[in-house]
């Protein structure tokens, strides 16, 4: 699964270098100290697991996830590196029994947007960090202010083809009001909620074709090739290709975002 951006499977470019802009402004505000426990929520292929676990070299760093694809090669590229305290379960965040009151920090890429019942999720999540824990998470602002969502659909929907949104399903957009978030992590026991945000660029690749088949690969843009006809959906990869060359830049193609960067004490 890749989504825009949900989740993904290896691709011509990857997450890590998609964020890597918005992976230093969560890096910077986590501030992992060397003995803290970190859990990452929602890990994908591991970056910022295994980011917490260099600098907790007295500490460590457990990742879960849902998809089993993206914890086998968390696990490898740990390995490869040769880091002896971060580990990776496969699992269910929302109802995962956690070690009580074990970690310090509770972090996450954009891992905490597809939850079906986020109070009880976030309960869960507040149930494993010890009191003095802290929650940083990274989120998606709305989707109008993303720049990378509205091009992408507006690229893929033109007059004579009208694609509507697919209603339904995980909604990477789900945490992007505050007073909303606010409720959620209150309900769930978490104190001192803040958000600060951040607006960086996601980058799609060096170059055009890099680029597409990136953005061919989230689920939204493949489902929506799907409900058309081959003809249709061959002027909609077009227009898409048009809209990427358009945002090549010295630095590849890339996108606004926005995000919200948001803390929390348990
Ligand atoms: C957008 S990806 C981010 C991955 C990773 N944090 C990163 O930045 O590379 C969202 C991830 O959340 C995972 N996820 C979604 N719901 C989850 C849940 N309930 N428990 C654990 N992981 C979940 C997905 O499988 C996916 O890997």
């Amino acid at each position: 699964m890749r989504q825009a951006t949900g989740g993904h499977t290896p691709g011509p470019i990857g997450y890590d270098a998609e964020l890597r802009r918005h992976n230093e402004v969560l890096r910077r505000a986590v501030g992992v100290q060397l003995h803290d426990h970190v859990l990452d929520i929602g890990c994908g292929t591991g970056q910022t697991a295994r980011q917490a676990a260099r600098t907790a070299r007295a500490g460590r760093a457990l990742g879960v996830d849902v998809s089993a694809t993206a914890i086998e090669r968390a696990r490898e590229l740990a390995r490869a590196e040769g880091l002896g305290n971060v580990t990776f379960e496969h699992a269910d965040a929302q109802v995962h029994r956690f070690p009580q009151e074990r970690f310090d920090l509770a972090i996450s890429r954009f891992g905490t947007m597809f939850f079906d019942d986020p109070v009880a999720a976030f309960a869960n999540i507040g149930r494993a960090l010890r009191p003095t824990g802290r929650l940083v998470m990274m989120v998606w602002q709305a989707r109008e202010r993303n720049e990378w969502d509205v091009a992408v659909h507006q690229s893929l929907a033109a007059a004579e083809e009208p694609v509507t949104r697919a209603s339904g399903g995980p909604d990477p957009f789900s945490l992007a009001e505050p007073p909303t978030v606010q409720e959620i992590l209150q309900a769930a026991g978490f104190a001192d909620v803040a958000f600060t945000d951040v607006q960086e660029p996601v980058h799609y690749g060096p170059d055009v074709a890099t680029a597409l088949d990136w953005v061919r690969g989230f689920t939204c843009t493949s489902e929506r090739l799907k409900r058309l006809d081959p003809a249709a959906a061959t002027r909609a990869v077009e227009r898409l290709r048009v809209t990427l060359a358009a945002h090549l830049s010295d630095d590849g193609v890339r996108f606004d975002s926005r995000a919200w960067l948001i803390t929390a004490h348990r």
